[in-house]
């Protein structure tokens, strides 16, 4: 079984990538390979970033309790919404905070957007930043068109293209996340 942490980059009221967000967590789940911890960067209310964690003396728990669900995870998953070509501010405030969480870790993306394009341009932005944290980005990613037709408020997928990218991704992202963790164990 692998140890999954989402980070859920959202903050907006009425967002519809949460439907991103319950899709992916819900097939990992349904993969029996995998115990999914969930975090909801919305639940912390995050100040904008003044010092990173690790440079605090008196960190606040909830920085903490993001720490620790990220440092102990076999593999970490990125969903966010595209704003103005980008992945959303609040995750970018998120991620700043944590150094050691991120070494090494294989990271899935997963990207939506109201419009055709799925959050394609945040996705490839996102890689460039989990190169930039010292993580793995995994070459295949998920993106999600038209979030509001695509999934339901569950994040019931509502097309067959869009199950069986979903299908693929968990696929690809359990393959993925076995080959990371198992070296970065070997050399623990
Ligand atoms: C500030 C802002 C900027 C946005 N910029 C883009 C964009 O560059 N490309 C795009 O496809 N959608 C853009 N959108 C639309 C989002 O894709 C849309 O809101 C979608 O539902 C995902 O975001 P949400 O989870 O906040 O709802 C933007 C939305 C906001 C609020």
């Amino acid at each position: 079984m692998f140890r999954i942490t989402i980070l859920y980059g959202a903050i907006r009221e009425g967002r519809l990538s949460i439907r991103a967000a319950k899709a992916i967590k819900s097939a990992l789940e349904a993969s029996g390979k995998a115990e999914i911890t969930f975090i909801d960067i919305k639940d912390y209310n995050l100040p904008v970033m003044e010092a990173r964690l690790k440079d605090m003396e008196n960190p606040p728990d909830g920085l903490l309790d993001i720490s620790q669900k990220l440092a102990t995870a076999d593999g970490i998953v990125f969903v966010t919404p595209e704003y103005n070509n980008s992945y959303s501010g609040a995750m970018k405030n998120a991620v700043d905070y944590f150094t050691k969480e991120w070494s090494k870790k294989p990271i899935g993306i997963v990207c939506g957007s109201d419009g055709k394009q799925g959050g394609l341009n945040a996705s490839n932005l996102l890689q460039l930043l989990v190169l930039a944290i010292g993580a793995f980005p995994m070459p295949y990613k998920l993106l999600v068109p038209e979030l509001q037709l695509a999934l339901d408020e569950e994040g019931q997928p509502k097309n067959e293209a869009l199950s069986k990218s979903i299908q693929h991704f968990v696929k690809e992202y359990l393959w993925f996340v076995d080959a990371i963790s198992t070296q970065v164990q070997k050399g623990k």
